[in-house]
């Protein structure tokens, strides 16, 4: 008879910030400098679904990756989750008579993105929190979604974030152990209804910088970074929760543009400089700003990763304005091809790539 095998499936959303992380405390803990705010996309949008299976008959700890293997042992971040939710499901046998003894089992996590890993999106939050979730689940954990993002941020920080819908802090914590560096959730996605996104792929490329490495030469080398993390993001926090819990959009689009432009200029402020926006972001920042100025107030905001591609935020109320004026400029530009719109539940999804 061969042997049983464990299965759970789950999926993860992506998220992206609109109060930056860049800088860690701790590099081998994972801690950030500074606590980060994001909005959770449409699990119909972008996510990543992982299976995690666990067998006797297993010879190795094996992850694929959109259909090719990766190495886990060979990755220390994969390594550390691993481990973290083992040693729990060892304990928990360990408690519990009746329960199966598949802690020591191989596993095999199968994982898959529903868009091109190669767009340049935030996969690393989607991919880091649905491998976390799936053992997590697979062993029967019985944790709290705050629990496992101290889990899912050893696995890459903004992992620990796509743990929730909706408007989610990672709280740095203050402990050196990170037990109180975790995820919580400010308001469910139900709480402002009228909220869009639209997504703005201006190119697919993986990007020169990893922010691993590109946030550790920022701490290193900036001291424009130094001012942010203890000066500027704390009192940035309290007003941006203070705009989602009042639905206040023309504060929220103020600070996330303002975010982002301080995140971009700590990039250029580090040694060597870090570019991650082009030519194109920057046309989609002077789309914004015209819009803007045409309503005498605030009808969308952009905010970019570690990379050219941008993210739009605005209401319902002004798709028309927002997404008018965003596909005529990209279809007016010189260089830009003509806009491949691909309307979703909650999002707009826009290719600009020639
Ligand atoms: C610019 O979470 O990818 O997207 O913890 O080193 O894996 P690691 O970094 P990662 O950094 C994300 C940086 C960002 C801002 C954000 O999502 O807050």
């Amino acid at each position: 008879m061969s042997a049983p095998v464990y299965q759970k499936t789950v999926s993860a959303p992506v998220n992206i910030a609109v109060i930056k992380y860049w800088g860690k405390r701790d590099v081998g803990l994972n801690l950030p400098s500074n606590s980060s705010l994001s909005v959770t996309l449409s699990q119909n949008d972008l996510r990543t679904l992982t299976t995690a299976s666990c067998s006797a008959a297993f010879e190795e700890d094996s992850l694929w990756l959109n259909g090719a293997m990766e190495s886990m042992c060979e990755s220390p971040r994969l390594s550390v989750c691993v481990r973290e939710l083992r040693k729990s499901r060892l304990e928990l046998e360990a408690k519990n008579e009746s329960l199966e003894k598949i802690a020591n089992y191989k596993l095999r996590v199968v994982s898959e993105n529903n868009f091109p890993t190669a767009a340049g999106l935030a996969s690393s939050a989607a991919g880091f929190a649905a491998f976390a979730q799936a053992i997590c689940a697979l062993y029967e954990l019985p944790w709290t979604p705050t629990e496992l993002s101290r889990v899912a941020r050893q696995g890459s920080g903004s992992a620990c974030r796509s743990l929730f819908g909706g408007y989610v802090s990672w709280e740095m914590g203050e402990q050196p152990t990170g037990a109180d560096s975790v995820a919580v959730q400010v308001a469910p996605v139900e709480h402002w209804p009228e909220m869009r996104v639209a997504i703005l792929v201006v190119s697919a490329a993986k990007k020169g910088v990893s922010s691993t490495a590109g946030m550790q030469a920022t701490v290193a080398t900036s001291s424009l970074f130094a001012e942010r993390a203890r000066n500027v993001v704390p009192q940035r926090m309290v007003e941006m929760k203070n705009a989602i819990r009042a639905r206040d959009f023309a504060s929220f689009a103020q600070l996330t543009m303002k975010d982002s432009n301080q995140f971009h200029a700590v990039c250029l402020d580090t040694t060597p400089p870090i570019f991650y926006l082009n030519d194109t972001s920057r046309a989609i920042i002077r789309a914004v700003e015209s819009i803007n100025s045409s309503v005498n107030g605030y009808a969308a905001a952009y905010t970019f990763d570690a990379g050219p591609n941008a993210v739009i935020y605005f209401l319902e109320k002004d798709s028309d304005l927002v997404l008018t004026t965003l596909r005529s400029v990209t279809q007016n530009a010189e260089g830009w091809e003509k806009a491949d719109f691909k309307p979703v539940e909650s999002s707009e999804f826009l290719n600009l790539e020639p």
